[in-house]
């Protein structure tokens, strides 16, 4: 598998089939990423993005995939917990620790709350934190799903900063770490340097510091 960060929380998963997360880059368009699926965390305008307009496949939390649909985009709802099959791709969604407002000049409303997602295609597992604090139930995503790859906010203030990050990355135990939410605007400021220094110091964790459009290969893990 292929993954690409595209900047802020969007990363693209390329292997069998194209997956987006979090379809917002600050700028510019997604348009072109031409995904067979999008899975959208919370209803920030920072992760949905161009949802709306990509009326692509897509999977979110039961009303913000409600919200979606209204918008005519056929997107499918599940919860916290559970798993769903989609064209051989296998998505959890996880718990996230954050709110879910939609901003949205008819009415902003809540769209639920704010999630996490495991994906897994092609062997690879990879866990997409989404907004969030800190939480220990991150152990038993590890225990359960055994991520290769976890992408975690460091930009603080709306999320975990790198010192919660650092605790999160050894709670779930995925070998490589990329860090997401960070340094798009000045307020989620954050040091990823000195997060990838400090846990490759005290854990057998890898931290791979991607610019934005920068990609990297996953192997597969079974
Ligand atoms: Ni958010
Ligand atoms: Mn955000």
């Amino acid at each position: 598998m292929h993954l690409t960060w595209l900047g802020h929380a969007c990363v693209l998963l390329t292997g069998t089939k194209k997956v987006l997360i979090d379809p917002f880059i600050p700028e510019g368009s997604v348009a072109g990423t031409d995904p067979d699926l999008v899975l959208v965390t919370h209803g920030h305008f920072d992760h949905m993005g161009e949802a709306v307009t990509l009326k692509k496949p897509t999977v979110a939390i039961g009303e913000l995939a409600r919200y979606l649909q209204a918008k005519g985009v056929p997107a499918e709802g599940m919860n916290i917990g559970g798993t769903i099959e989609t064209g051989g791709i296998m998505v959890t969604m996880t718990p996230a620790l954050h709110t879910s407002g939609i901003d949205d000049p008819a009415g902003a409303g809540c769209a639920g709350t704010a999630a996490g997602f495991v994906v897994r295609m092609d062997g690879v597992c990879v866990y997409h934190a989404g907004d969030t604090g800190l939480f220990s139930d991150m152990k038993l995503i590890g225990e359960l799903y055994h991520p290769d790859v976890a992408l975690l906010p460091i930009g603080g203030r709306y999320t975990m900063g790198t010192k919660e990050a650092m605790v999160a990355a050894q709670f779930i135990g995925a070998k490589t770490v990329i860090p997401i939410h960070y340094n798009t605007w000045e307020k989620i400021a954050a040091d990823a340097n000195g997060f990838k220094t400090a846990i490759e110091r005290s854990t057998d964790l890898s931290v791979f510091l991607l610019g934005p459009g920068e990609s990297m290969d996953i192997p597969p893990s079974r």
